[in-house]
């Protein structure tokens, strides 16, 4: 069974003219990442807030449509229920703190301490988290005192703590340096590998490639491709998405008659290695 399902999904928010989401029908498997792409205004954010169940719980508007988590229809479970299954993190770090705690580490502990865990267990879960996540340093500073790629992280760390089967990323590296980049690459991976599901919103395609198993794209609301992530990132153009570094030679080598015509590009080292035909 489908871990999340969303069938015929229609959102247009209470203030807008047109459609966020327009007949939406997905399914994302377990143990798995899949990526959602798109340009600006797509509706990317909009279908991991329907996922997590904020819509219809937090956000207002016309909704069509179902979103099941685990078989259980959104619209008829309590959101204090829903976010034990699905954990997101938001694309804006700042939203995500809480404002009721003190220090870095505090907040971290935060979402723990609703669930009856015992202290020593609690502090070790937040000295690993911490270190994960590289806020160690920082653990008794006001969340708000941090940078941008520090509440970035941390706004990871306080939704991966709490171990839900499902993770919504939505862009949770936008703010975050090519280090911090692979730090949080690496751990999805893992996550993914322990059979957690995972929902990656994400503009570098280059990591999409190297992460996801699958490759949703929005346009204007609508999903107009599901599938492997080279096909369908070989087409990035298409849909104006900035294509990956590899694609973006392979093209340049083709319109220059030095490579045949291809359909499927590059989008990984190692598929450009391959596909340039390079040796070692
Ligand atoms: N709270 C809101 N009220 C009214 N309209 C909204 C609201 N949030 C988003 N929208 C509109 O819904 C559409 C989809 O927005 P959404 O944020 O889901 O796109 P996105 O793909 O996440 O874009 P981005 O890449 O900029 O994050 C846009 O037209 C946007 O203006
Ligand atoms: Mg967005």
């Amino acid at each position: 069974m489908s871990i999340l399902r969303v069938e015929q999904l229609s959102f247009q928010y209470l203030q807008a003219n047109r459609n966020a989401l327009r007949a939406v029908t997905c399914e994302f498997e377990p143990g798995t990442v899949t990526a959602i792409v798109g340009a600006n205004g797509a509706g990317k954010s909009t279908l991991c807030f329907a996922l997590a169940g904020f819509i219809p719980h937090f956000f207002r508007g016309k909704l069509q449509g179902k979103v099941y988590v685990n078989g259980a229809d959104t619209q008829q479970t309590p959101l204090a229920q829903l976010v034990t299954q699905v954990g997101m993190v938001f694309q804006n770090p700042f939203n995500q703190i809480s404002g009721a705690k003190l220090t870095v580490s505090e907040e971290v502990a935060f979402g723990l301490e609703n669930l009856g865990i015992a202290r020593a267990e609690m502090e070790t879960r937040v000295a690993r988290t911490l270190q994960l996540f590289d806020l160690q340093h920082v653990a008794q500073q006001s969340p708000f005192a941090l940078s941008g790629g520090q509440q970035q992280r941390l706004a990871l760390a306080s939704i991966f703590i709490m171990e839900p089967p499902v993770m919504i990323l939505d862009e949770p590296t936008a703010q975050l340096d090519p280090h911090g980049t692979r730090q949080v690459m690496k751990t999805i991976q893992t996550l993914a590998a322990h059979g957690r599901t995972i929902v990656l919103v994400e503009h570098k395609l280059e990591w999409v490639a190297r992460l996801a198993a699958r490759v949703l794209v929005l346009d204007k609301g609508a999903l107009v491709a599901d599938g492997e992530p080279r096909a369908i990132l070989s087409r990035a153009n298409a849909w104006g998405l900035i294509e990956t570094r590899y694609a973006r030679a392979a093209r340049a080598a083709m319109e220059r008659g030095l490579i045949e015509k291809k359909e499927l590009l590059p989008q990984t080292l190692e598929q450009a290695k391959d596909w340039f035909q390079i040796e070692g």
